[in-house]
């Protein structure tokens, strides 16, 4: 059968073509003035991350994975300290710590399939400096149990909040959690922008400045060179469109919500899948759904079905979980989250999929199991 509708995973061109005019009229604005490095659009963006948050500061960078790094340099991570992170999660979380000097120890998962805290407590040795969670998702871990453990054996936590701008766990937003946090600007995520950028977030005043310098080769906010840094800045440019974005950002995170609602309420009955939990307005969990991740019966034979219908799906990370990579020296068996990944899918999810588009991406899943 041919397929009848065409719904790519992510629509990359329709960021810029659904918002041409729009997106023209910043570059003009921006190029016009000239402002490109350090400018007023980036000094309103840092703000309003900050206060969207509830962090008290924020800085724009590169990307998040150097958000990651420098969160852990200015930390103080020192070589051969263990930072213990999720093995469902980008590679990033782990190689931001080795490029900082540390050594990711990698863990199962739990219910949801997000770092587990019982599993962060089994890992911690005498080298253990750290815990990095992954906000995987668009959902904010149990962030209670993971800064008991935290505080308990006093260690630092730099969320990967990545995925996560705007969830919650106990109405607190993801990234005010820890020490500090990073989250991404990569064109497919909600807050998504036409290159690469990042931002870390933090309530404390000498981590916010250690990661200003570090990303401002060593400068301060007065422009005095302190200590050796690099660059790592978030273009003025990258800046001002997501300071347009931010503006209906409530309303997208709105829509992705909807949209896994009606992913669940179309796929609860059929129990070859195993679904993420659905939105709930408990107060507990807000999830942004970032992505949405099931797990399904005959996972490959399901996606092949699914491509053959246009519709395209990922297998997150390439298919395998941060410490199944051969070449990075792991020597762990974590058999939860392996199991996972021979059964994890992603649909497509965001504000470009159509409830059209949804109805047949539900209606082809069906088909496949009848
Ligand atoms: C969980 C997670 N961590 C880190 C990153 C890295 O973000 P960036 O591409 O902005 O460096 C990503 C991006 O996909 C991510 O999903």
């Amino acid at each position: 059968m041919t397929a009848t509708r065409k719904v790519p995973f992510f629509d990359y061109s329709r960021l810029f073509l659904d918002n041409k005019k729009q997106l023209q009229n910043i570059l003009e604005d921006v190029g016009g003035r000239g402002a490109y490095i350090m400018q007023q659009d980036l000094v309103k963006f840092e703000t309003q991350l900050s206060k969207y948050t509830g962090a008290k500061f924020a800085v724009g960078v590169g990307n998040a994975t150097d958000g990651l790094e420098l969160s852990w340099l200015a930390i103080g991570l020192k070589k051969g300290d263990e930072v213990i992170i999720s093995s469902h999660t980008m590679i990033a979380t782990a190689s931001a710590i080795v490029t900082a000097g540390g050594i990711p120890v990698p863990v199962e998962i739990g219910f949801d399939n997000l770092i587990d805290p019982q599993a962060i407590s089994a890992a911690i040795t005498k080298n253990t400096v750290g815990i990095s969670p992954t906000q995987l998702n668009g959902r904010t871990c149990d962030m209670k149990s993971i800064m008991k453990i935290a505080t308990e054996n006093n260690l630092a936590v730099v969320e990967d909040a990545a995925q996560a701008l705007g969830s919650k766990f106990n109405n607190q937003c993801a990234g005010t959690f820890g020490d500090a946090a990073s989250f991404s600007f990569f064109p497919a995520k909600v807050l998504g922008t036409l290159g690469d950028g990042g931002g870390v977030v933090t309530s404390k005043k000498d981590i916010y400045e250690k990661v200003y310098q570090l990303h401002d080769h060593g400068r301060d906010t007065e422009g005095q060179t302190k200590s050796w840094g690099r660059n790592s800045r978030l273009d003025n440019l990258q800046a001002a469109i997501l300071n347009k974005k931010f503006e209906q950002y409530d309303e997208v995170i709105q829509r992705r919500r909807a949209i896994a609602n009606i992913y669940h309420e179309n796929l609860k009955e059929l129990e070859q899948l195993q679904l993420p939990p659905a939105p709930s307005n408990s107060g507990e969990y807000f999830d942004i759904f970032q992505n949405y991740e099931l797990q399904a019966d005959n996972r490959d034979q399901l996606r092949e079905h699914l491509s053959n219908q246009g519709i395209g799906t990922i297998i997150q990370w390439g298919g395998k979980a941060v410490h199944q990579w051969e070449g990075l020296g792991f020597n762990l068996k974590l058999p939860k989250v392996e199991k996972f990944f021979t059964k994890c899918l992603m649909l497509p999810m965001n504000i470009f999929v159509s409830d059209e588009d949804l109805f047949y991406i539900c209606d082809s899943i069906k088909r496949f199991y009848k």
